[in-house]
């Protein structure tokens, strides 16, 4: 496994999910796979900048990478929740994405003021999701200078709307 073409390789295709129309990239295809599993984590910490402080990580494909990412790195995560799921005091954001809208949830008083904080999910789409981790960090005190992926779709436009925040975004594949 030498390149990211043989970890694109390990992602499925699978057209009309969750609504017509919609190719859905299924990254579980590629967690499946030991050594991809690997590799996509080793590939993504190589990309982090030096000076993070934390990894935030969007449910809930997104836990599974910052998760590994926060282990390897020696940091910390944050989670970004969908609703209804944080028991302290919280602040959130809605949001529309490729195939539908949702909400995402933070713990007040989980990001230090100016700790720099890296976004990170397994896929980029229309951005909109990772927008609003970065509206909620920020929010919360934090700063994004930094969001890695997996997997970008660049013709949806997300990682050229996260670029114009002043966010630099990185990928895997695509
Ligand atoms: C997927 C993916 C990203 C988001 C990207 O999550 O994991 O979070 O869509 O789309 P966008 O760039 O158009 O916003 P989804 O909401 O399907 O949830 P899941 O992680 O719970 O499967
Ligand atoms: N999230 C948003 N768009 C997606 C797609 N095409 N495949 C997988 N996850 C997604």
């Amino acid at each position: 496994m030498n390149s990211n073409a043989d970890l694109a390789a390990l992602i499925r295709n699978i057209p009309d999910y969750p609504k017509p129309g919609i190719m859905f990239r299924d990254v579980s295809s590629l967690l499946l796979d030991a050594e991809g599993y690997r590799m996509t984590i080793d590939r993504l910490a190589a990309l982090v900048d030096p000076d993070t402080q934390l990894v935030a990580g969007i449910e809930a494909r997104g836990f599974i990478v910052a998760s590994a990412l926060a282990y390897v790195l020696g940091l910390g995560q944050l989670m970004l929740r969908k609703p209804g799921k944080l028991p302290g005091e919280k602040i959130g954001t809605d949001y529309t994405l490729e195939y539908g809208t949702d909400r995402i949830e933070m713990h007040v008083g989980h990001v230090q003021p100016d700790q720099k904080v890296l976004l990170v999910d397994d896929l980029i789409a229309t951005g909109g999701t990772a927008l609003a981790g970065v509206d909620l960090i920020q929010q919360g005190g934090g700063r994004v200078e930094q969001a890695l992926f997996i997997v970008d779709l660049p013709d949806l436009g997300g990682a050229a709307k996260l670029r114009a925040q002043g966010v630099r975004v990185a990928s895997l594949i695509g």
